[in-house]
């Protein structure tokens, strides 16, 4: 359905309004499909979608060694997540400070006030670096050319609803989410899946968009690199600035693998300076893996600062280059990984990156007895997952083996 037009003509003379402020804003509405004959009088009757501010009397000297526009999508744009997530981005913090932004941001026909309510704070921020904004419904059309795609649009699980329940029903998002990507993207488009559960999404997605590289799909776990590198701080009495190798392997459930065996603090392996293996092995992994459910329970609803945070972390350990012999967690493609992880699975591994967008997985890692046996566990939960959503991913003969079986959903949702 096409947004409404009276509210996106509501929008459209708020940013004209706005054409001599500081901020440079660029509110355009993207509409869904319509007719040929409802388009064009829509046209008529708004002129256009994309207001062109007059950037003439910006100071050249702070805009002279920008680099070219970034365009980067967001799903589940009005929600708790993407409402810290934006304005961190918007403001330079995430992409850098002299890298200009693009928003393009998805909702759903029943967020649609509240999208325009997100366009309208984000142009009220005054942010020098945000050039444009455009909201929408369709996919297909917020997706165009977006350099970077950050899903975070998922349905929350349901009471009484099982894992292959969340499976199906948020699967079906993705399957056609990867099918707009994959028309209307960048051919390179980074595509960073949040919405739970984010591994098979993020595979859904990938499998659903053949024109991009599958190497450019990720599952966000650095949310729980961040909560792993939290608890070795707090029970080694160092600062969260002194633990590196901190990798996160496999799901992002409660099979997720936080690895204090390759872990770092001071430099020291974290081993050495804990000095506690049962408080590795029985607190530590199951604080960090049960953690948003743990926030859930207190706050009511899913964690969504921390989140953000970690999504804009993320983000930028993709475009900076990772610090000498250290590494992020990210879910990625297991195809050719050098851990004997089974292929076609987004999994995560420790990786690192020369700061281009682009990543390699670690291959230094040692692996011994106990983490092998936990990875394996995340492994056959991914490959179970993967089957029961075969039919969304074109694979023959999968049948879902999830239902009935222990919950390993992160939230403590229902
Ligand atoms: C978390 O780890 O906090 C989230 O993934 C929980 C959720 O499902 O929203």
């Amino acid at each position: 359905m096409a947004l409404n037009m009276k509210q996106n003509a509501g929008l459209s003379r708020k940013a004209a309004r706005s054409v001599s402020s500081r901020a440079p804003v660029v509110v355009r509405a993207v509409a869904a499909p319509v007719a040929p004959a409802a388009e064009a009088e829509a046209k008529k009757a708004y002129g256009v979608f994309r207001l062109s501010y007059d950037t003439q009397n910006e100071d050249a000297s702070l805009t002279r060694n920008w680099k070219k526009t970034v365009k980067v999508a967001v799903t589940g744009a009005s929600g708790n997540i993407a409402n810290h997530l934006l304005f961190m981005l918007a403001s330079g913090e995430v992409y850098g400070k002299d890298q200009p932004i693009e928003l393009q941001l998805l909702g759903s026909e029943r967020s649609k006030e509240a999208l325009e309510g997100v366009a309208m704070e984000l142009e009220d921020s005054l942010y020098p670096l945000l050039r444009e904004v455009s909201i929408g419904t369709d996919p297909y059309e917020v997706f165009g050319d977006a350099d970077w795609a950050l899903m975070i649009g998922a349905k929350p699980r349901g009471p009484g609803m099982e894992r292959a329940d969340l499976l199906q029903q948020n699967g079906e998002i993705f399957q056609v989410q990867g099918r707009a990507l994959n028309e209307s993207a960048s051919r390179n488009c980074k595509v960073l899946v949040v919405g739970n559960p984010c591994n098979t999404n993020a595979l859904i997605a990938m499998e659903n968009a053949p024109n991009i590289p599958r190497k450019n799909f990720h599952a966000l776990t650095r949310l729980d690199e961040n909560r792993a590198k939290c608890q070795l701080a707090l029970k080694s009495g160092k600062f969260y600035t002194s633990v590196s190798r901190m990798a996160i392997w496999g799901n992002h459930s409660t099979t997720q693998v936080p690895d204090f065996v390759n872990a770092r603090i001071g430099g020291l392996p974290a081993t050495d300076v804990i000095r506690d293996m049962k408080w590795c092995r029985e607190e530590f992994v199951p604080k960090v893996a049960l953690r948003g459910g743990a926030l859930i329970k207190k706050w009511g609803r899913s964690s969504a600062a921390s989140t953000a945070v970690s999504v804009a972390d993320a983000i930028r350990s993709l475009v900076t280059p990772t610090a000498p012999g250290d590494c992020f967690s990210t879910g990625v493609i297991s195809d050719g990984n050098p851990y004997g992880v089974r292929e076609g699975l987004i999994f995560s591994f420790p990786c690192r990156s020369k700061g281009d967008g682009d990543y390699e997985i670690c291959d230094n890692f040692i692996v011994d007895e106990w983490l092998r046996g936990k990875i394996r566990a995340s492994e056959d939960e991914l490959q179970k997952e993967k089957e029961c959503v075969s039919h969304l991913i074109g694979m023959m003969g999968g049948s879902c083996s999830l239902r009935g079986a222990e919950d390993t959903t992160v939230p403590g949702e229902n």
